[in-house]
């Protein structure tokens, strides 16, 4: 059985990309920040629920202690698409939350998630990314989403 655990997936494309892989026979681990969110979405996705916030260092250090195997890691959680901004002005401290939650938090899990995908053999990471973060369309615009990691 493969185990997959996606992040941000109480809604959205997070939630959907639960139902398709438990569709297709994975284990899901179906995590989200508030843990009535995450026990709601995966009883309709027919995963397991995880409380993770990505921000949190003490959520991943449990989810690393908590998850027995994983092969599949989907940093699919990311806030702030601010348009309105422009690199040259843009408000640093919501570029810096956005940091936080985009870039930091996927990083520090991955790390922390990495021995039980190295064990597993099989081990896979789909960072989920936007147009927006891609190294050929970017520009001085929306500069929250380009802390995404590049896509893969
Ligand atoms: N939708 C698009 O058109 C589009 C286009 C390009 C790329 N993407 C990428 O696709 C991914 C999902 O997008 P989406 O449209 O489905 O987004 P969404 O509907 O806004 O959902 C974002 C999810 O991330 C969760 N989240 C936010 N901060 C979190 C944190 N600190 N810890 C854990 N979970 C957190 C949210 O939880 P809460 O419910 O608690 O807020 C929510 O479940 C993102 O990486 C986005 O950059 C989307």
């Amino acid at each position: 059985m493969t185990v997959s655990l996606v992040t941000g997936a109480n809604r959205g494309i997070g939630l959907e990309v639960c139902r398709q892989l438990a569709q297709c026979g994975h284990d899901v681990l179906l995590g989200a920040r508030s843990p009535e969110a995450a026990e709601r979405a995966a009883a309709e996705a027919g995963a397991t629920p995880l409380r993770l916030d990505v921000t949190s260092s003490a959520d991943i250090e449990r989810a690393a202690a908590e998850i027995g195997h994983l092969d599949v890691l989907v940093n699919n959680a990311a806030i702030t698409y601010d348009t309105w901004q422009r690199a040259s002005t843009a408000d640093l401290s919501v570029v810096r939350e956005a940091a936080e939650t985009n870039l930091y938090g996927p990083w520090r899990l991955t790390q922390a998630l990495l021995p039980l995908l190295r064990r597993s053999g099989r081990g896979r990471i789909v960072n989920v990314s936007s147009g927006v973060a891609s190294l050929t369309g970017m520009g001085g615009g929306t500069p929250s989403p380009t802390t995404r990691p590049g896509r893969r």
